[in-house]
């Protein structure tokens, strides 16, 4: 009797010793244990249709890089493996949280809001982004649900001569107005048909940039304020004023506010 209850009490000890070692933060980031389910979890989307471009082969640099990391997950998708049509326009999803197209985008959708860090490489075309990737930003539920709300993010684009620079403000308009914590972009130009990482330079530079971004995850380093300010007066003046004028009309825009801990009060 006396042993057992002596058993009990070293068992108890062992459980709250555990518990203690588990809290020590330099051992759970070590681990990468600060993360949810243990894991640090980083999705990358190339929206190039060519599986083995430019696009991809950056991608591929950040994605070599982080998962070499501990505790690091990494997901590579090409958004041309899926099956994503237009938007209705319907503006359902609003209402409903989900859209009524049975096809791959709410899986993708579903994909980034479980991870800590999202990559998301284009081509330029003429000034913009993949059509395939507008495509998917019209049906991921980007803005105003704020999918990206406190993920740290990276926007690549790749181009031959000219406009990178616009492409890219297209991806950090998406990242920023949609939540993110942490936001940086990469623009490369690169011949038609090159490998871009060939470069020492553009190697070094996307080793630099993966690092940055691991560690900036690991430490929830905070953002530039510059976003910081420019996200809260998107949030506070422009979107959730009007989502709350639409009442039960945006029900479902809620439920994704609620689920990411957004703060609401209906009038
Ligand atoms: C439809 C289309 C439009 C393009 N528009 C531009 C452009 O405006 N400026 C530019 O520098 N390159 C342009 N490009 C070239 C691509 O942006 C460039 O080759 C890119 O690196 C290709 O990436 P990928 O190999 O991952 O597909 C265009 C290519 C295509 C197919």
């Amino acid at each position: 009797m006396r042993q057992d209850k002596k058993n009990c009490q070293a068992n108890a000890q062992m459980l709250y010793l555990v518990h203690l070692l588990k809290r020590l933060k330099p051992w759970r980031i070590a681990y990468g244990l600060h993360e949810r389910n243990g894991k640090m979890k980083i999705v990358l989307l190339n929206t190039s249709a060519r599986k083995n471009g430019a696009t991809s082969r950056i991608l591929t640099g950040f994605s070599e890089t982080l998962s070499a990391k501990p505790g690091v997950e990494t997901t590579f998708m090409h958004l041309s493996d899926l099956r994503i049509g237009f938007c209705s326009g319907c503006c359902l999803c609003y209402k409903n949280g989900v859209c009524h197209i049975g096809d791959d985008a709410d899986m993708l959708s579903e994909l980034l809001d479980n991870a800590d860090g999202v990559i998301i490489g284009t081509p330029n075309y003429v000034g913009n982004v993949s059509g395939q990737l507008k495509t998917f930003i019209d049906r991921g539920h980007f803005v105003m649900e704020q999918l990206m709300k406190d993920k740290y993010t990276v926007g690549v684009v790749t181009y031959e001569n000219t406009l990178g620079g616009a492409a890219l403000k297209v991806l950090r308009n998406l990242f920023v107005f949609s939540g993110a914590k942490g936001y940086s972009g990469l623009v490369v130009k690169t011949p038609f048909g090159s490998d871009p990482l060939a470069s020492q330079k553009v190697k070094a530079k996307v080793t630099r940039m993966a690092e940055k971004f691991y560690k900036s995850i690991r430490d929830k380093k905070a953002g530039p304020p510059i976003n910081r300010i420019l996200q809260s007066f998107a949030f506070n003046i422009v979107i959730k004023p009007f989502v709350l004028r639409k009442g039960d009309q945006f029900d479902g825009v809620l439920k994704h506010w609620s689920k990411r801990g957004i703060n609401y009060e209906r009038r």
